[in-house]
């Protein structure tokens, strides 16, 4: 499965990217609007640090102003991908960029039936929001799992981004239901290398090597 980082921080994906966890990026405009930067700034930095699909979301809500701001953003660096929000005129401009081959990535996915609209309207990915449904004490899970059982049936090439991931359990059932790709913010990621166990282990080795020093 592949890693891809949550976030608009440059510091928390060069740290990221250093210990090979980052296949690709995913930001949204909260998470850049905490940057306090300038977006195209922030994501021309990105590229330069990753080589991978950086996800860069459009703000219109027509089709027509998503198609023609995703252009914009495509010029950026061959590796931008058009987040597109799930709706009527998102499926409208997703079509669009597809024939003109320019990747997206459907985000705001909260049901089966709009990953597969997302998925026949030529979407390069989609982005199922498990945290957000935990949050309303719906299955997050659930749901990746009956997308990555159609996408199968239907042998669709759209790869199943896990959004809105909160804690490691989110990152192991990602992986246990066949989701192709986990995008984790950096307090989980960190969370993902620790185990007490081997914090333990560490000291008492270290404490025993002294030990037979003296
Ligand atoms: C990523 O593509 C999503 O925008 C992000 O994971 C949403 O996470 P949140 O629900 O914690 O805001």
């Amino acid at each position: 499965m592949k890693f891809f980082i949550d976030t608009a921080n440059v510091e928390e994906i060069r740290e990221a990217n250093a210990m090979g966890m980052v296949d690709g990026v995913t930001t949204n405009p909260s998470l850049i609007a905490k940057e306090g930067r300038v977006f195209e700034e922030v994501i021309k930095e990105i590229c330069e640090i990753v080589d991978g699909p950086i996800s860069a979301e459009v703000i219109s809500l027509d089709a027509e102003g998503m198609v023609s701001e995703a252009r914009e953003l495509a010029k950026i660096h061959k590796n931008i991908v058009i987040k597109i929000p799930m709706t009527v005129d998102g499926l409208k401009a997703t079509r669009q960029l597809s024939q003109e081959n320019i990747r997206t990535n459907v985000t705001l996915v909260f049901s089966p039936l709009q990953a597969l609209m997302a998925a026949k309207a030529g979407a390069s990915y989609v982005s199922p929001f498990v945290g957000r449904l935990d949050d309303l004490s719906q299955d997050g899970m659930q749901l990746v799992e009956q997308i990555a059982e159609i996408f199968s049936n239907y042998a669709y090439e759209t790869e199943i981004i896990v959004a809105s991931i909160r804690n490691p359990l989110h990152v192991l059932d990602s992986a246990l239901a066949g989701a192709d790709i986990a995008t984790i913010p950096f307090n989980v990621l960190s969370k993902l290398a620790a185990h007490p166990l081997t914090d333990k282990g560490i000291q008492s080795f270290l404490a025993d090597w002294e030990k037979a020093k003296k």
